[in-house]
């Protein structure tokens, strides 16, 4: 499986949210990670699917759609629709989520459940054949710029050896806290997607981050 890298735009300059899209994408980011935060999830309120729609149409990078959101059975179509290639719901408010994950594959993107740090992989149960990804939240969602949870590391260590005793093929990905400084032993944990936000956007060569980071990965 190859190793990717999402940037996530949460750390963008929004006032040039088309260029920065541009600038990260020619730096050589994989995958654009969209964060979708309700105010009542998580304590901060950020992008709808309107604007996915915008960035849908200013790049061709696959957009990895992370709903941190209450009720997201509710609008997961609106963000397909407007053009999700990947959508994570979080575990936590998913009280049928067999049936969501259908949904979701159904609707014609890759289905991924996100789990926040306090948050069991026994919460997967029975269905991790049906999952195409599991986001690993490395901090607290809700916001950029926050530290690398490390009780992450056995999580990620845990699933990888879940995936290999059992022949699955879902990908992992991490979130939050990523940073050329700990990408090397995050990967060697066992991750795929690597989203970083702060890391990327907060620097001044992008491309210099994003090659540094790979270096790592
Ligand atoms: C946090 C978001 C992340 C965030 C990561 O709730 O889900 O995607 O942008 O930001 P960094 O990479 O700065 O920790
Ligand atoms: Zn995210």
């Amino acid at each position: 499986m190859p190793k990717l890298i999402a940037a996530s735009i949460l750390s963008a300059d929004f006032t040039r949210l088309g260029e920065e899209i541009k600038t990260v994408a020619a730096a050589g980011a994989d995958i654009i990670h969209f964060d979708v935060m309700d105010g009542h999830f998580v304590p901060n309120l950020t992008v709808g699917p309107m604007v996915l729609k915008a960035v849908r149409k200013i790049t061709k990078l696959p957009i990895d759609a992370h709903l941190m959101v209450a009720n997201p059975d509710q609008v997961l179509e609106d963000y397909i629709a407007a053009g999700a290639n990947y959508l994570s719901v979080h575990v936590e408010v998913c009280h049928h989520l067999h049936r969501t994950l259908q949904k979701i594959k159904q609707l014609g993107a890759k289905a991924g459940v996100a789990l926040n740090p306090h948050t069991p992989i026994a919460s997967l149960g029975y269905i991790l054949e049906e999952i195409d990804f599991i986001l690993v939240m490395t901090v607290n969602p809700g916001f950029g710029g926050q530290n690398f949870i490390p009780a992450a590391f056995k999580k990620v260590s845990e699933l990888q050896e879940i995936r290999a005793k059992h022949q699955l093929s879902f990908m992992i990905e991490v979130d939050g806290g990523i940073k050329v400084d700990n990408i090397q032993q995050v990967s060697q944990a066992g991750v795929d997607i690597f989203v970083a936000g702060s890391e990327i956007f907060h620097s001044k060569d992008y491309s210099e981050t994003i090659k540094k980071m790979r270096q790592g990965m």
